[in-house]
């Protein structure tokens, strides 16, 4: 007979209607498999991200991370910290904290291999078809970047800063295409504002960095101070259209990436990152009618691997923690966490951002696991 270990809550979405969600919970079987771990998630951050891997869930197979027994409901991925509770594996043990991919639930398990000081991979069959940097998750206690105050700036920013900085490391390398301006969208987003940051610091003075946004964000995308220019999706006419440019599309709004092939004649190279205009018409639906350049897909995950084997894993980290320590200081003025505990918070908090009802200074980090077992929701910064 199985041993049980409480129960587990899972937070699950309907994976053709990303409005329908629901919580679904289950008995956790103590008698883990040889190699395996148990997991408490302490808290995800959640933001536009999340909802993108639920939109390509399908074609790139985020659903399957961590499957559910009902096939047309999935978890979404989070970034997050959680605690080992139960080990069945020599080099990890109870109470390590670690940071990774994990769901939104209260408990997971995993199959660490090629524990290191550092971190380990999940083995878990199901996951091995996945890039690498999904699988890794860092252990925190011998981390020289791991600052316990800084958690929630991490779990918000970390994965979001690491593909700004591959981007920025690709622009910086291509001489910014000899372009006149970085144009960016969705400029308001964390990824947006880790590439302005990043490139403020980088470009030369001839490189403007410039931010769509929408009307409501301007000001707050302003008051960051990295963009050397914030304009409204309507005023792009504000520029002149003779202005060479490369084009960083993080809306991935077709009507917006249109309006922009139309207008500007000296594009220089156009990328598509994000989706976080989900219910316009995508960028990728338009893509096959426009000129050259044409947009190219950025996938961050697969750069980071190139650069990664490129430099050697330390090389990588550290010019990237030496890039992440300055972003976290500078962020830390501006972004106001906001954590949230138990499932009216979580499922409220899921569909604002679904609907983008979210001020872009606030950073949403949350945790089904409370232990006062009442929903709250509190900010500080
Ligand atoms: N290709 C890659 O490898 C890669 C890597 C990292 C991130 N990304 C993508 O980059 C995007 C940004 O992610 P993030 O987590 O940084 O975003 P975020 O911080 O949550 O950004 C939210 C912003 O997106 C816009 N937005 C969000 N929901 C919206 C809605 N329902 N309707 C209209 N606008 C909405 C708004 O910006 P505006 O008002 O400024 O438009 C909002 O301020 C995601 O699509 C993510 O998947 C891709």
């Amino acid at each position: 007979m199985l041993t049980t270990f409480g129960r587990t809550t899972d937070f699950i979405v309907h994976r053709k209607d990303l409005s329908q969600c629901k919580f679904v919970s289950a008995e956790i079987e103590t008698d883990l498999k040889p190699g395996q771990v148990l997991l408490k998630v302490d808290k995800f951050a959640l933001t536009a991200n999340n909802i993108s891997y639920a939109l390509i869930g399908e074609a790139l197979g985020y659903w399957d991370f961590f499957p559910v027994a009902e096939k047309t409901w999935g978890r979404i991925p989070a970034w997050g910290f959680a605690e080992v509770v139960r080990s069945k594996k020599d080099s990890v043990v109870e109470g390590d904290r670690v940071f990774g991919f994990v769901p939104m639930s209260t408990n997971f398990i995993l199959q660490p291999d090629a524990v290191s000081q550092e971190g380990f991979i999940d083995t878990s069959p199901h996951r091995s078809k996945f890039s690498p940097l999904y699988n890794q998750y860092q252990l925190l206690k011998h981390n020289p970047l791991y600052v316990p105050e800084h958690e929630d700036l991490w779990a918000l920013f970390w994965p979001l800063f690491m593909s700004a900085f591959v981007l920025s490391e690709f622009l910086n390398e291509n001489n910014f295409f000899g372009a006149q301006a970085i144009l960016i969208s969705s400029a308001s987003s964390k990824t947006a504002i880790g590439l302005a940051f990043l490139l403020s610091q980088k470009r030369s003075s001839e490189c403007q960095v410039i931010g769509l946004t929408s009307s409501g964000n301007l000001s707050s995308v302003e008051n960051l101070g990295y963009y050397s220019q914030v304009l409204t999706y309507d005023q792009m006419q504000l520029l002149p259209n003779n202005l060479s440019l490369v084009y960083v599309d993080i809306a991935g709004d077709g009507d917006v990436l249109s309006n922009l092939y139309y207008y500007f004649h000296n594009i220089r190279y156009s990328c598509l990152l994000g989706a976080t205009h989900r219910k316009r018409r995508s960028s990728l639906e338009i893509n096959s009618m426009l000129p050259d350049p044409r947009p190219i897909f950025f996938f961050a995950p697969e750069e980071i691997q190139k650069r990664v084997q490129q430099l050697g894993v330390n090389d990588f980290h550290k010019s990237f923690g030496h890039s992440w320590s300055q972003f976290l200081l500078s962020i830390s003025q501006w972004i106001q966490i906001v954590s949230g505990t138990g499932k009216i918070i979580v499922e409220k908090t899921y569909l604002d951002i679904l609907a983008g009802y979210l001020r872009p200074n606030q950073g949403y980090m949350l945790s089904l696991n409370s232990e006062l077992g009442c929903p709250k929701l509190t900010a500080k910064g």
